[in-house]
């Protein structure tokens, strides 16, 4: 695995197809346990999440249904600014178990406003999991329940996570090169 360009910038090889696997049958183990008996519904946040979505969902042994949302930002009509409103959520989840899906939770503000429309459905619970989490970047109130990888604070790439819209396609993970 060499170095690669995306536009600008380079990125060098940071974590291998293998350990990501490792990190996620681990994740998955975790989740296959606490859900015994249970049948929650795993919500993926596009566009970074497929990936890892995919291959989390092929090791989940539960009963549990899937789906992908986006979160949509505009300016409301009125004074309250901004507005946010979740698109494709299509299922009933009121008094369901979620698990919310992330490529990665960096300073954590997506996740606060998905976890907040998500609680106004009156579902049963929400946990989050993350491929990759930047703890030094989080000081939301929110715990990641589980976590994939921590990783420092840099940019990284591939397997889901984009550089300006490229790179979503790598099947590891390559990070900035700074020299
Ligand atoms: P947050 O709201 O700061 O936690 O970040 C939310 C989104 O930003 C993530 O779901 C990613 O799509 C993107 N993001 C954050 N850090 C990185 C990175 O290092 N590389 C690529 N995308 C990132």
């Amino acid at each position: 695995m060499g170095k690669i360009t995306i536009k600008d910038k380079t990125f060098k090889p940071y974590i291998s197809a293998e350990e990501l696997q490792t990190s996620i049958s681990k994740v998955a183990n975790e989740i296959n346990t606490h859900y015994i008996g249970k049948s929650p519904i795993f919500i993926g946040v596009l566009n970074g999440s497929f990936m890892f979505m995919s291959d989390l969902l092929k090791e989940i042994n539960l009963q549990c249904m899937v789906s992908f949302v986006k979160l949509a930002s505009y300016e409301g009509t009125t004074t309250t600014g901004k507005v946010n409103e979740l698109i494709g959520l299509n299922e009933d989840i009121e008094g369901q178990d979620i698990i919310l899906v992330e490529d990665i939770v960096d300073t954590g503000n997506t996740l606060v406003k998905l976890y907040e429309i998500l609680q106004n459905k009156k579902v049963n619970s929400i946990k989050i999991a993350s491929l990759l989490f930047k703890p030094e970047a989080y000081h939301k109130p929110y715990p990641i329940d589980y976590i994939g990888k921590e990783i420092p604070n840099a940019f990284v790439l591939g397997y889901g996570l984009d550089y300006d819209g490229y790179g979503r396609n790598l099947s590891s993970i390559y990070v900035l090169d700074e020299q």
